[in-house]
């Protein structure tokens, strides 16, 4: 590629108005080109015949003032027609000859000498045999296109000559020459006009493109959403500049979010470190010389690098589904065992606190011996746990937990966890599935919660499909409703 063509290559194809201008510039001028072409040619044709006619009225005009003197024939007669002939030809601005039955030449507005005979000459010849004749052509003498109408003059019956009109084509060629200089200066105004308006469109277009695709630029450069662009039009390139500030505003929540959400790992998983930091040390001071003492700050060990450890399950747990990475979503999962099992595992910890939990289980109207849905067995089953387990924790000895599954609309599978226990404050209600968040933070520290339980469980339900709703009373209890769809058994399971 030399200079120039990379010049050009850059000003057209790294530019949507440049395209767009020159799009606009072809498209026009080629319908002009076309539309004056076709505009010229009808004209010619136009003028051809209006020419014709006319130089066929004047001949049979002539013919009419001439024909005695053709039929007398004598010196006297041939200055006669000589006379009439010059006079109409310098009239009209035309070349005229008459030519007697034979063809020989009788009468010629031009000085110069003819041929004594015409009768070999197209026209002429068609003439004497009694038709009009028109014809076109180049003459050899003068090498000039010359176009010629010759008319028989008739006279009782008979043929008694021939009268020939002949004009230059010149003339008619100078005035199309003339349209078209007219044509074409029309066509280079419009083009300098579109040149003009296309500019003025395709800048108009082209700028907020430009904006965009500068922001963009610059937020993948800096990674900083606060800009916004601004939104002057109404039309599909308004539309999408609102589409794109609305994607900005998203990455920005986003951002906002995972900046939250590292900034709240960091110090859940700051303050069981510091706590075991200082069991260590006071260990190292001499406390793990006493037996009583060392148990008692083993225990605490123990318990702080569980806390650490659940913490830092529920993490992964959390990144491995936002990543949409991981497992087999397209398990059948049986949910009646399901439930029943995540209830037995959770049932000694019920009965440590005299919770009793009841359970309850209504098989798939369908006439299935099962409600099945499609997922994951061992991510639904922590869903479960999890809810189950906050039933569980919230609820005061001597309380109960009731878990049911059923189907509902014949398409859904609905759990239901409900409990006896502190409940929750409304304006608590709309956040507790928000990750880390806790209703009551004193209280839930001491039960150990890091308050990701529940929005782990809101990610594993939205994979499954599903949605989650809950109700509470402070001091009442809770009940939190799961519904999912069920697997829609195929012609064979029916
Ligand atoms: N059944 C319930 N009864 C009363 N409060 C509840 C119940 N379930 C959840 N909550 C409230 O919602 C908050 C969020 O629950 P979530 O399970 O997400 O966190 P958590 O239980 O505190 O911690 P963890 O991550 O260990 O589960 C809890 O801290 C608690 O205040
Ligand atoms: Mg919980």
């Amino acid at each position: 590629m030399n200079l120039l063509d990379r010049i050009l290559y850059k000003w057209l194809f790294r530019s949507l108005a440049n395209q767009l201008l020159i799009t606009y510039l072809l498209v026009i001028t080629l319908s002009l080109v076309f539309v004056s072409l076709w505009a010229l040619v009808a004209i010619r044709k136009e003028s051809l015949t209006d020419l014709q006619n006319t130089m066929e009225v004047e001949a049979i005009n002539l013919g009419l003032e001439i024909d005695n003197d053709l039929v007398l024939d004598s010196p006297l007669s041939r200055q006669r027609i000589q006379a009439a002939v010059e006079r109409r030809a310098t009239r009209l601005g035309v070349s005229i000859v008459v030519v007697d039955k034979d063809g020989r030449l009788l009468a010629d507005s031009q000085p110069i000498a003819q041929k004594e005979n015409l009768s070999n000459e197209q026209e002429i010849n068609e003439a004497l045999a009694g038709v009009i004749s028109k014809t076109t052509r180049s003459e050899p003498a003068s090498n000039l296109n010359m176009l010629y109408v010759a008319c028989p003059v008739r006279s009782m019956g008979e043929t008694t000559g021939v009268i020939r009109v002949g004009v230059q084509l010149t003339q008619i060629e100078r005035r199309l020459q003339k349209d078209l200089i007219v044509f074409l200066e029309i066509i280079l105004a419009t083009g300098v006009i579109t040149v003009f308006i296309s500019l003025l469109m395709a800048r108009r277009l082209n700028r907020p493109v430009q904006e965009m695709s500068a922001l963009a630029k610059q937020i993948s450069i800096s990674g900083d959403f606060s800009a916004f662009l601004p939104v002057r039009r109404q039309d599909e390139i308004g539309e999408l500049c609102l589409s794109f500030n609305q994607m900005i505003g998203r990455l920005r929540e986003q951002e906002r979010v995972r900046q939250e959400f590292i900034s709240n790992a960091s110090h859940e998983l700051k303050t069981p470190t510091m706590a075991i930091g200082s069991v260590v040390d006071a260990m190292l001071a001499g406390a793990s010389e006493d037996p009583k003492l060392r148990a008692q700050f083993l225990g605490s060990l123990e318990r702080l690098v569980e806390r650490q450890t659940s913490l830092i399950q529920d993490l992964l747990d959390i990144s491995k589904l936002d990543s949409g990475l991981d497992s087999n979503w397209q398990e059948e999962v049986s949910i009646v065992s399901l439930v029943n099992d995540t209830v037995e595992q959770l049932r000694p910890q019920a009965d440590k606190k005299q919770i009793s939990i009841s359970t309850q289980m209504t098989l798939d109207s369908a006439g299935g011996n099962d409600l099945v849905v499609l997922g994951n067995g061992s991510q639904l089953q922590r869903a479960i746990t999890n809810v189950l387990q906050n039933a569980i924790n919230y609820t005061p000895a001597g309380g109960s937990v009731s878990v049911s599954a059923r189907a509902v609309g014949g398409d859904k599978l609905e759990i239901k966890v409900q409990d006896t226990g502190v409940g929750i404050d409304s304006a608590d209600l709309p956040h507790i599935f928000d990750r880390f968040y806790r209703a009551d933070k004193a209280r839930t520290r001491e039960t150990g919660g890091t308050g990701l339980g529940l929005a782990i469980v809101r990610e594993i339900i939205a994979r499954h499909h599903g949605s989650m709703d809950v109700e509470s009373l402070v001091g009442r209890g809770s009940t939190f409703v799961i519904l999912i769809p069920l697997r829609q058994s195929g012609p064979e399971g029916a």
